[in-house]
């Protein structure tokens, strides 16, 4: 097993506040994993992602203490670290700062040194994978917010970083996107990569065998499983994770492996055809 995320003892204040927002005593991810953050609006979930990208404290300010380490590497010190372990935003136009689609592809690139010619292959492959071609010229702030995204998600695969970080990708998706993104998860984790999303609707996830970083009163419990979250978490807690898991309550904690995104995505199209 290869770590690529090590965080231990973690503690982030921001300013003006005498208590940690989130305290994370201990949490290891390994290579290939999918992670979900859980937690109410509010508990610190993007918070989290802030900090393992770096982005806190070094864009935004906030007092970090314990030990974090991507790749073995402490991500406030390393250049590297954008490239390791990439996120894309909730707000996909707060991501978005070229003048061209194909702008946010090269220049951050360009900026970590790649050579043209491989800029170039990258950049016809991405934008013919995620679809957006047609676009390449277009002022990002002017897309829709599923073209904003797959401009991002181009981006984001053109760097290969090990780590992908989504906080909650599926905000500004119609059922099609949600469905499409949940294949590019599932994808990024068959070539071994790492997923770590935030999202109020973790049922999309479980057929990937996810596990948990679930936050409770501004600390985190990590669960390995499913079985683990429900066994460890009240009923009443669990329904205000999801509206899903709220409606399909008696499924979920008779066999919760049974929810399974590619059928249930099925019925509904089914559904919605007839
Ligand atoms: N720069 C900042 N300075 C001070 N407080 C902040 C800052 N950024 C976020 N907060 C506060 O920290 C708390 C956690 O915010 P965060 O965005 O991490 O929550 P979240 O779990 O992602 O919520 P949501 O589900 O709504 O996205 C909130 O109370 C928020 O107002
Ligand atoms: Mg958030």
């Amino acid at each position: 097993m290869n770590t690529v995320l090590q965080v231990k003892s973690l503690k982030i204040t921001y300013p003006r506040s005498h208590n940690p927002l989130i305290q994370i005593p201990e949490w290891y991810v390994e290579e290939g994993e999918l992670w979900i953050i859980l937690g109410a609006n509010g508990s610190g979930k993007t918070t989290i992602l802030y900090s393992i990208t770096g982005i806190i404290p070094l864009l935004i300010k906030a007092k970090v203490e314990g030990k974090i380490r991507i790749s073995g590497e402490n991500p406030f010190n390393s250049k590297d670290v954008f490239r390791k372990a990439t996120l894309l935003l909730q707000n996909p136009y707060d991501q978005l700062t070229q003048s061209t689609v194909e702008n946010e592809i090269i220049f951050p690139l360009a900026n970590l040194g790649i050579e043209k010619k491989k800029i170039r292959v990258a950049l016809s492959y991405y934008l013919n994978y995620f679809g957006i071609d047609s676009i390449r010229f277009r002022n990002p702030q002017t897309l829709s917010s599923g073209e904003a995204q797959k401009t991002l998600l181009s981006s984001m695969f053109s760097r290969e970083p090990n780590i992908f970080l989504f906080d909650e990708p599926e905000a500004h998706l119609d059922f099609k996107g949600k469905t499409q993104l949940f294949k590019i998860i599932k994808k990024i984790l068959e070539s071994g990569k790492t997923v770590i999303i935030t999202t109020h609707a973790p049922e999309n996830y479980i057929s990937l065998d996810p596990k948990f970083l679930f936050i409770k009163q501004n600390t985190t419990y990590v669960y390995r499983n499913l079985r683990d979250l429900f066994k460890n978490t009240s009923s009443n807690e669990i329904i205000r994770l999801s509206y899903e898991i709220q409606k399909n309550y008696d499924q979920f904690i008779k066999d919760p492996y049974s929810w399974q995104w590619e059928n249930y995505s099925k019925k509904m199209v089914e559904e919605i055809c007839l």
